[in-house]
């Protein structure tokens, strides 16, 4: 059987903000599967959704009050089985989002575990716990929500307060207790239902958080709840293992993923995949998760949270391919996605600075030039990389972070739980740009958008890109092309140490060779090669300049 998911190239699709078909300014499946074409002429392998679940809408959908239904604001279960069925037409793997850390307070089981009471098992699903201090008016531990305050809530009964229940997230969002068999007997249910329709796996959200340390202690020294998932200072010199914490990366989660590798192999055609979003250091306790009876993809999310520079970027590629290959696992790239500012911005800001969770017009503000292309070279890197890649829907048309999103449209709730001190999510979530002459950049018929778009969007729309030399999606769709005949992603990575490692990244993969200057001093591919693709033009000499990228094969 192929292991496909070794090499695919994956489209994150953002529901809400891909394409809205019924005018609501909000995405939709059907607004989705009518695109699926566009996605099927980019050149990639498959979709991943981000969540469309029955949800109050707390955290965008990643607060799942039915696990078994499509959110009414995204459509139906007969819309997501004519997703599939196009999908299927188009060959295009689907996998969906799997949210299993917690679950919506709206969900039937939370609500049944407030109204059945202290002690019941309906609260043993979940972390409900006394509070500490005489009247229990504390909470029971140290632990900080990744959003900002802490990560407990008392319940108000109707005698007045009593336990608290844990949310490593927002309060709307509580965390499941996974040593108790219902919750596992019942994801196991979950993962049947969406594996019987037919997705090709899944994506699994915060899986290095299910298990918390037996007895739920204090969070020794300081814990750093920004924005984001990673919930870990972005320059410590040497970072705690991830672990040191007693809510991420616990053992105990890996005999879960063992549990559901069983059950996906009991699926074929295609073979059914779990891919971690775990923000897990070092990469050896990242690569557990892929041990060969557990998942089959985790994020390499240290290669995403590179400066703009050679020697880190090196670094990472090498620390993660060794760790995979270890244990005979592949890498997954990714540079872009829902919780990140966008790379053609991040790349644009102070590369001496921490990488922000969020840009507000107050902020630095990226330079948006230099940011895109910066971003066209990495997105030439990795893509050139052996493994899989995720991209992020939008990243092939070069679009910014919005960075001047005013505070009342803002909805991160990281951004309403620090009272704003966190920017939050939403500048990287803005409704795509699909004809540049439409309302909403054609994102919906009315032009009704959930967020507004900000000026000039209308520059990076579809319809202004398409065919165009030169372009950024043109670009992708050019690598994209070259990927799939050199099979670069089933390749293998040598590194070219010819050039000047502090300034340049060159390796080979297979008969490519791929250069990447970050440095100011152009430099020439190999004698005999001829460019098969650049991310920008050369010099008149033939030469790569700053911050270009080539890929070029023997002649
Ligand atoms: C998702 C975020 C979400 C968080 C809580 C993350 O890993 O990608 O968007 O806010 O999990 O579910």
């Amino acid at each position: 059987m192929s292991a496909w998911w070794r090499e695919d190239v994956i489209y994150q699709i953002y529901p809400r903000s891909f394409a809205d078909s019924d005018g609501d300014g909000l995405g939709d499946l059907p607004g989705a599967t009518s695109r699926l074409g566009y996605l099927r002429d980019l050149g990639v392998d498959a979709v991943w959704l981000s969540p469309f679940y029955t949800s109050p809408q707390a955290d965008a959908g990643y607060d799942v009050a039915d696990y078994r239904n499509v959110d009414p604001r995204f459509g139906t279960l007969a819309d997501f089985d004519a997703l599939m069925a196009r999908a299927s037409e188009l060959g295009l793997r689907v996998i969906v989002d799997l949210v299993p850390n917690h679950c919506s307070d709206e969900h039937a089981w939370f609500q049944a575990a407030l109204a059945a009471g202290p002690g019941s098992p309906e609260r043993s699903r979940f972390y409900f716990r006394d509070g500490q201090g005489p009247d229990g008016s504390l909470p029971p531990n140290n632990w900080m929500s990744v959003f900002g305050g802490p990560a407990w809530t008392r319940v108000v009964g109707p005698d007045g307060p009593e336990q608290w229940y844990l949310h490593l997230f927002d309060s709307k969002q509580p965390d499941w207790d996974w040593t108790y068999p219902d919750v596992r007997t019942e994801f196991e249910s979950v993962l049947r239902f969406w594996l019987d329709k037919g997705v090709a796996g899944f994506r699994v959200d915060v899986a290095h958080g299910l298990v918390k340390k037996a007895g739920l202690p204090d969070h020794p020294g300081e814990q750093h709840t920004l924005a984001g998932v990673s919930a870990e200072p972005d320059d410590a010199a040497e970072p705690l293992p991830t672990n040191h914490s007693p809510y991420w990366d616990q053992d105990g989660v890996h005999e879960i993923y063992r549990s559901w590798r069983a059950v996906l192999d009991t699926y074929s055609a295609p073979q059914r995949i779990l891919c971690a979003e775990a923000w897990v250091t070092p990469p050896e306790r990242m690569a557990h998760y892929l041990r060969p009876d557990e998942m089959h993809q985790a994020f390499a999310f240290d290669f995403l949270e590179c400066h703009w520079d050679a020697v880190q970027l090196r670094e990472a590629i090498t620390a993660d391919t060794a760790a995979m290959a270890q244990i005979g696992a592949s890498c997954t790239w990714v540079l872009s996605n829902h919780d990140v500012v966008r790379h053609a911005s991040r790349l644009g800001l102070d590369q001496g600075l921490p990488r922000p969770h969020g840009i507000t017009a107050d902020d630095p503000q990226p330079d948006h030039i230099l940011g895109l292309r910066r971003a066209r070279s990495a997105t030439m890197a990795m893509l050139a990389l052996p493994g899989a890649a995720y991209l992020y829907q939008g990243e092939e048309l070069g679009l910014p972070e919005h960075t001047s999103l005013p505070a009342e449209v803002r909805q991160d709730p990281a951004f309403h739980r620090t009272g704003g001190v966190e920017t939050g999510r939403d500048g990287c979530r803005v409704p795509l740009p699909w004809a540049a002459d439409a309302p909403a950049c054609g994102f919906s018929p009315t032009g009704a958008s959930w967020l507004p778009q900000p000026e000039h969007w209308a520059e990076y729309a579809v319809d202004a890109q398409l065919g165009v030399a030169g372009s950024t999606l043109e670009l992708y769709r050019q690598l994209l092309r070259l990927r799939r005949a050199h099979r670069l992603g089933a390749g293998s990575l040598e590194w070219d140490d010819s050039y000047a490692v502090e300034s340049v990244l060159a390796w080979r993969n297979g008969d490519l060779h791929v250069l990447v200057n970050l440095g100011a001093e152009p430099v020439s591919v190999p004698a005999g090669h001829r460019v098969a693709a650049s991310s920008a033009p050369l010099t008149a000499d033939g030469r790569v300049p700053l911050d270009t990228a080539v890929w070029s094969v023997a002649d």
